[in-house]
């Protein structure tokens, strides 16, 4: 079911039966890209606020990446790394990226095409790892309220979204969901960070001690829940939380898709949080979004025992057609290249000031609640009254609405229920910073009225 007929949406072409798809609505149908924006069908230009889908790090023009992209092709443009067979490329990416990667050692890297593969193979791997172990009942995978982890059967049942749930049957029972640890929303009066990040760390560890510490393998965070709204983790969080895994024997993956190379201003989350993970999932900005392309970045504790339990039983029998394509792999080693070569993280903390200082200026609006971020991510959440518990009526799409506003301006964003998710391309010049905080001005002074306007209807 990859495609629909869209004749009744006025289109007489096969229109992409995608996420959040809704039969209602016209799609925005983008046609090229250059730098930080893209253009639509009808040559309007829009500042592309969320580089695609938090990929496109380096703009939409990267020539440098193209051209490694058609060297390769020229090259060898396709073989698989089946029965102990690879491919130059991929063999190189991943000896950079376990260069790359410092907050815990890491031995090997498995490639996918997506990062939903990526944290479906990390649940695999886990259970293989206690199969071999002897422990085939320590299985469970703890994963939180909110978290976006893909949308695979085992991604999207990982993920705390209740929409990517209903109706598909899901979650597993496999995966049990812990708190959002989002401070602003869930925080008690008078609670502080610090005492949040506690209370959070004792649910966690009630939840394992209930479940039994021997059936639990593994949790999975994002250090910055990206789609979630971008949600910061609170003072002490993961120092807390990762006290209890090491104390009940439980796995840390960290999702890194959203998070990895540069987004937070550090080159992974795992970096700015001191999160030392046993397993890492990466995507996205890996390739700057040019080729389809993710990682799983696999510790030695874990690696030794999957190696010898597949010496032992013959193979070890998971894997993709694409898994390490030579033309993503070209690509994403340049794009590494450029990270380093640019200093990549530098150049997010020259720019991220100015964007968290710029936009956060506007928080004091009466339709906003919070604004949050950190880098060059930021969310926007639009609440009536300023209160995380009273949020508008759904029916009033208020996000939606600023969302509109801003594409009427010329600039895109993401805007999902009553939150609004920017996270700009890394080659965001100063100029196309203002122009970014001036649309955001503007739609936010429409979208006031417009609250006004349904509010005084309502009365
Ligand atoms: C944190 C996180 N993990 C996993 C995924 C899934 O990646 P993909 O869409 O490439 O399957 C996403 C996608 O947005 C993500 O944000």
């Amino acid at each position: 079911m990859a495609n629909i007929t869209n004749e009744f949406m006025g289109h007489d072409m096969l229109a992409p039966f995608t996420a959040g798809w809704q039969s209602d609505m016209e799609p925005l149908v983008i046609e090229k890209s250059e730098g930080s924006y893209v253009y639509d069908i009808n040559g309007k230009k829009y500042l592309d606020t969320l580089s695609g889908l938090w990929c496109t790090t380096l703009g939409g023009s990267e020539t440098r990446l193209v051209e490694a992209a058609n060297k390769q092709l020229n090259t060898l443009p396709f073989y698989h790394s089946f029965w102990n067979r690879t491919t130059k490329p991929s063999l190189d990416l991943a000896k950079e990226l376990l260069n790359m990667f410092t907050a815990n050692k890491m031995a090997k890297v498995f490639f996918t095409n997506s990062g939903s593969e990526a944290n479906d193979t990390q649940v695999k791997l886990v259970w293989y790892y206690n199969n071999a172990l002897g422990r085939p009942q320590k299985k469970k995978i703890i994963a939180r309220a909110k978290a976006y982890h893909g949308s695979t059967y085992i991604s999207a049942g990982l993920s705390g979204l209740p929409p990517m749930h209903q109706k598909f049957d899901l979650p597993p029972p496999f995966v049990l969901h812990t708190e959002c640890p989002h401070y602003w929303a869930y925080h008690l009066p008078g609670e502080t960070e610090e005492e949040f990040s506690t209370r959070l760390a004792n649910n966690l560890e009630s939840l394992i001690l209930n479940e039994g510490p021997e059936t639990v393998a593994a949790f999975i965070a994002e250090p910055v829940l990206g789609a979630a709204g971008v949600i910061l983790p609170p003072a002490t969080y993961f120092d807390k939380v990762q006290a209890i895994l090491r104390k009940h024997d439980i796995l840390f993956i960290a999702d890194e898709v959203v998070c990895g190379f540069g987004r937070l201003g550090t080159m992974f989350g795992s970096d700015k949080y001191n999160i030392k993970p046993d397993l890492v999932s990466v995507a996205k900005a890996l390739s700057s979004g040019y080729m389809p392309i993710a990682a799983v970045l696999v510790s030695q504790k874990i690696s030794s025992v999957i190696l010898s339990e597949s010496n032992k039983i013959g193979a070890f029998c998971h894997g993709f057609t694409y898994s390490g394509h030579p033309v993503a792999c070209a690509v994403a080693l340049e794009a590494l290249k450029i990270y380093k070569e640019r200093n990549i993280t530098e150049v997010v903390n020259k720019i991220s000031q100015k964007f968290q200082e710029g936009l956060k200026a506007f928080a004091d609006s009466p339709i906003i609640g919070e604004i949050r971020g950190t880098g060059l991510a930021l969310s926007t959440e639009f609440v009536n009254n300023k209160s995380p518990n009273d949020p508008f009526p759904y029916e009033w799409a208020v996000g939606t609405y600023f969302g509109a506003q801003c594409a009427k301006y010329g600039m895109l964003v993401s805007s999902t229920g009553d939150h609004v998710n920017m996270a700009p391309p890394f080659t965001l010049s100063l100029e196309e910073l203002d122009e970014l905080i001036r649309i955001y001005g503007k739609a936010l002074k429409d979208t006031e009225k417009r609250v006004e306007e349904l509010k005084s209807q309502k009365k």
